[in-house]
């Protein structure tokens, strides 16, 4: 028999950018990063707001740090640079996270749908190829070069009145799937996650009685998730032990995708 082989389940020293880290997830995914060993980009809109959440990991006192930078995904010109920055601190990459997002419901023939359509694909898919390309050869050079892009439940099946949200979502897989088969060569994996309603800004504003009826209907586990339970599983695929995972689009929304009736 072949010796049993350890792999790494450590991302300590490792180098990570997480965008829309100001809030939610991606602020539950740097904190865990964080808390893990690895030096994260904290990444967001706001310069002030990725500052705050660099504060709270600081003073966390995790043995890995976060770099706070003002990313607005969508802006094509600022992308090269913020990565430029990102890999001459840290020294290279290792983990993107694709993460920065929002829900703005519209319906087809509603005046307000084809600028939906347009920020929605730009932020929610254009933005991950942008920061992919600009990232490879820095993860080329990584020994676990990870890539991890949030989808939504929303990108494999489809809520009415949501079809720029939805059909970004399912680019989201389409792109986690055609790159994984491109960047094998290369031993970076890429995956993707499938939220279902988790508490976060985007479901601040449902009141909560609306949640618990929702979630009672809906979800097997009868209740919203929380952004850490997300984040972990984001932390399980850029470990280095994930190395043979690849293509993947993870479900983490309490049972909502498998429950029929
Ligand atoms: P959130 O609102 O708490 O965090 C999203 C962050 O993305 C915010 O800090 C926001 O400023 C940032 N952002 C928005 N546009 C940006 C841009 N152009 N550039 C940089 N940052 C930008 O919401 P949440 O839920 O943590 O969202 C994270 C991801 O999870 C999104 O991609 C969302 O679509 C996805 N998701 C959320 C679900 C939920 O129930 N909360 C369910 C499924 C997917």
């Amino acid at each position: 028999m072949e010796p049993y082989q350890p792999l790494s389940r450590s991302i300590a020293g490792h180098r990570a950018i997480v965008t829309g880290a100001a809030s939610g997830m991606g602020r539950a995914t740097a904190h865990l990063f964080a808390s893990e060993g690895a030096h994260v980009a904290v990444t967001d809109l706001d310069q002030a707001k990725c500052e705050a959440v660099a504060k709270e990991i600081a003073e966390a006192g995790y043995s890995g740090s976060a770099l706070p930078l003002s990313l607005d995904v969508t802006d094509e010109t600022v992308i090269e640079a913020r990565i430029k920055e990102i890999t001459e601190s840290f020294g290279g990459l290792d983990i993107i996270v694709n993460n920065a997002g929002f829900a703005i419901h519209s319906t087809i023939e509603d005046e307000s749908y084809p600028g939906v359509w347009d920020k929605s694909v730009a932020a929610m898919l254009t933005a991950h190829q942008r920061i992919i390309r600009a990232a490879i050869p820095h993860l080329r050079k990584s020994s676990a070069a990870r890539i991890v892009n949030i989808a939504s439940t929303e990108g494999l099946g489809a809520t009415p009145g949501n079809s720029p949200y939805v059909a970004a979502k399912h680019g989201v897989i389409g792109l986690t799937r055609g790159l994984a088969v491109d960047l094998g060569r290369d031993g970076i994996t890429v995956n993707c996650i499938c939220p279902g309603p988790i508490r976060t800004g985007i479901t601040e504003a449902i009141p909560d009685e609306h949640k618990e009826i929702y979630a009672k209907r809906r979800v097997p586990l009868r209740r919203y998730g929380i952004p850490e339970e997300v984040a972990h599983m984001t932390l399980s695929l850029v470990l280095p032990a994930a190395q043979f995972v690849t293509g993947v689009a993870i479900p983490v929304d309490g049972g909502l995708t498998i429950k029929n009736a």
